[in-house]
């Protein structure tokens, strides 16, 4: 039986750093609910690089410390303020704002939003930032199967969803992995061709499977060199879709330069949720759901730890060739 304490854990940072040595956990009280904010006791929640991201320090300008990390998690409304709208015992994903790594949240009730029904817990808990943002990038611009498309990080959760949203409509992508292990994650999806790290052979690689056409569209998730030696695969016009930083380097600002004639863009689910009205945010999370139900953006999972051993959970997140997500249960 869970002890007091470990009943009121959260992780917090009060310093930032790498994710496994700053990450701590302590007992703490939620304080008192304002009238349109409600208590979520936390169930499930995920571990995602723009987690490890923020713990690092790289948006310190906009990040207030200390601070409870955690973009994505599931749980339970389990008191309302006198104007929340919500009822005790509704299924939520508190969205908006960090501090899912806490066994109670406080959150305006606004920013819930109800789990549909048939969406297990350890599946909710990874619906939002990944298959949310992959239905984002891939609306409107995946819509013919002769299109040539690229994703890099091929083998990340993100990754794989794009993968499946392109196969979907006949596409069948180009895959790039930078560790041969990430192979497998690749099996159950219909691709033109998969590369490990191709590196300057890149260039002849894309002219040789596009017929000298070029790719139409590139999913960024590395940046870098990597991400621009894709962008210089393009056809005139292509969209280079820079969504992640995995290599830790922006893409260089000469691209800008070398390849004029490319479409640009970057997309962060941040803004685009702060943007939009809620009524919008609930329907896409509505469709999101349908997504995971039938598999197309549904989330393996490595393996889940506790709350209380989340240092475990973070180191193991590290590890390179990972097979799947890391699930903390709060
Ligand atoms: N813009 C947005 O709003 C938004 C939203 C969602 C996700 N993202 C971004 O999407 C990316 C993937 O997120 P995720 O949650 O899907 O990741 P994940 O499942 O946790 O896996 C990380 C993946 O990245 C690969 N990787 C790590 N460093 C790499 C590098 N330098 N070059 C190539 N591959 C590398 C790993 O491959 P190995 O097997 O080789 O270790 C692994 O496949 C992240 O950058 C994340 O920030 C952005």
């Amino acid at each position: 039986m869970r002890s007091e304490d470990e009943y009121y854990q959260r992780a917090i940072v009060r310093n930032f750093g790498p994710a496994e040595r700053v990450v701590k956990i302590e007992t703490y009280r939620p304080p008192p609910l304002a009238a349109d904010q409600v208590l979520v006791r936390m169930t499930h929640c995920a571990i995602n690089p723009s987690d490890i991201i923020t713990i690092s320090g790289a948006y310190a300008h906009r990040t207030e410390l200390p601070f409870v990390p955690g973009y994505e998690g599931v749980g339970v409304v389990e008191a309302t303020g006198g104007n929340a709208f919500l009822n005790v015992g509704d299924r939520v994903w508190p969205l908006g704002s960090a501090g899912a790594w806490q066994k109670f949240k406080v959150t305006d009730s606004r920013w819930c939003f109800r789990v549909p029904a048939g969406l297990s817990d350890e599946q909710a808990a990874f619906a939002y930032v990944n298959p949310l943002t992959a239905l984002l990038l891939s609306r409107s611009l995946m819509s013919s199967p002769a299109l040539h498309v690229a994703v890099n990080a091929a083998g990340s959760a993100i990754g794989r969803i794009l993968i499946r949203l392109a196969n979907r409509v006949g596409i069948r992508p180009i895959a790039i992995v930078r560790n041969p292990r990430s192979l497998q994650l690749l099996s159950d999806l219909n691709l033109r061709v998969t590369l490990v790290e191709p590196g300057d052979k890149l260039s002849a690689l894309i002219a040789e499977v596009t017929s000298g056409a070029g790719l139409d569209i590139v999913f960024d998730a590395v940046g870098g060199e990597e991400g621009a030696r894709l962008a210089s695969g393009l056809r005139v016009n292509g969209v280079h879709l820079h969504y992640g930083l995995l290599s830790g380097t922006p893409l260089p600002v000469s691209l800008t330069t070398t390849r004029p004639d490319i479409d640009l863009r970057f997309f962060r689910l941040r803004d685009w949720v702060h943007f939009v009205e809620r009524g919008e945010l609930a329907r896409e999370m509505s469709a999101v759901s349908n997504l995971i139900r039938c598999g197309v953006a549904a989330t393996p999972v490595e393996a889940c730890y506790p709350l209380a051993k989340i240092g475990q959970a973070l180191a193991h997140n590290a590890r390179e060739g990972r097979q799947g997500k890391i699930l903390v249960t709060c």
